[in-house]
């Protein structure tokens, strides 16, 4: 069995999917420019798994660097998480976006051609289905964006679609993630942004450790049962192993395939904090604002051509996410060094 690239390898979906992949007796080759995340990931996945993965410190724009890692490993496949992800600031940033997403994947796919690596796993998003499609979002609706960020994401998906139809031996899997969160259950691996968290759980998490005040909830007159925004919240172990199914379905396809990763349920705002200070044991100071710009009221999957196609589905619920989650960041209260 040759070995599997993992690009953004050290971040947040990037090491437990590393672990998921470790533990099914995959070969692991992580790159990573630390822009977003530590070394010591690699070190927690090693402890996790009892299993060695190589990492080098390259960037997708790097081409060289990325050739040196086909020159030495025989890469048969590519999980493709690295890429910046922070819808507002691709607002604030869209060059930075589309550098580093768009050309950076361009460069990754022209020394995985120049490699005869033909299989890839790309990290999507549930951003692709815009504000304008029914929940639960299916694979074959339109796609859009709101964002640059979301553009980087509508914008690779077609570049693998064209890439297949160009080479019938390519494979591309795209995963359209919803919102992962949660940790894995030894609390060594977890959630570790900088600076202040954009995302919810991270940021409750602050919260509950007494980091940051209060949550301020973006909106409560969202047409849902309680007035906040409803997202389909899905556990990150669960999502990783996604990958490996994944990556098994694209060894034995060829062409473009789209999934959705989620739970195909929906939780508010409110759900998620009051399952969050189960987990804690603490209450959770909030405060109602306004609503935070190109947010939309309810996103959710339809995870069924998952459950059909990969044989993959979601297993933990809300309370294992955030007891996962508050391990994790008891344990790490500064993170990952
Ligand atoms: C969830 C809910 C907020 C923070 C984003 C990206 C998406 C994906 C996941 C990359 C919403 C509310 C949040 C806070 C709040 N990332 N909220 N107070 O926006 O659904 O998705 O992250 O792929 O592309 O768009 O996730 O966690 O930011 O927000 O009230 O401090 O929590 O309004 O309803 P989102 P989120």
């Amino acid at each position: 069995m040759g070995k599997i690239l993992v690009t953004g390898g050290t971040g947040f979906i990037g090491s437990h999917a590393c672990v998921a992949f470790l533990n099914a007796g995959y070969p692991v080759v992580i790159m990573d420019n630390l822009s977003n995340s530590k070394v010591e990931a690699v070190a927690r996945m090693e402890l996790i798994t009892s299993k060695q993965a190589r990492f080098y410190q390259t960037d997708t724009q790097d081409v060289d660097g990325m050739r040196q890692i086909f020159e030495d490993n025989k890469i048969d496949a590519v999980i493709h998480f690295a890429g910046l992800k922070a819808v507002g600031e691709s607002v604030q940033k869209p060059l930075a976006y589309y550098e580093n997403n768009i050309s950076g994947t361009l460069k990754l796919l022209q020394v995985m051609e120049e490699y005869h690596c033909e299989t890839m796993v790309f990290s999507s998003s549930a951003t692709v289905y815009g504000c304008e499609n029914p929940v639960p979002y299916l694979e074959d609706m339109p796609t859009s964006a709101t964002n640059p960020y979301g553009y980087t994401k509508v914008m690779i998906e077609q570049i693998l679609r064209d890439i297949c139809v160009a080479n019938p031996s390519f494979s591309a899997v795209c995963l359209r993630y919803f919102n992962p969160i949660g940790a894995h259950e030894s609390g060594l691996l977890g959630e570790n942004p900088n600076g202040i968290p954009n995302n919810l759980v991270p940021y409750v998490a602050q919260v509950a450790l007494g980091k940051l005040e209060k949550l301020r909830i973006f909106g409560n007159d969202y047409d849902t049962p309680d007035g906040t925004g409803v997202r389909d919240y899905v556990h990150v172990m669960d999502l990783a192993l996604g990958h490996v199914a994944a990556l098994e379905y694209g060894q034995k396809h060829t062409g473009f395939e789209a999934f959705n990763l989620g739970t195909g349920n929906g939780s508010s705002v409110l759900d998620v904090v009051h399952a969050y200070e189960k987990a804690c044991g603490k209450s959770i100071p909030m405060e109602i604002v306004e609503r935070r710009a190109g947010d939309i009221a309810i996103s959710y999957a339809d995870a069924s051509k998952a459950k059909e196609m990969l044989h993959w589905e979601a297993a933990s619920d809300l309370d294992k996410m955030c007891a996962d989650s508050w391990r994790f960041t008891l344990q790490n209260p500064k993170g990952l060094s």
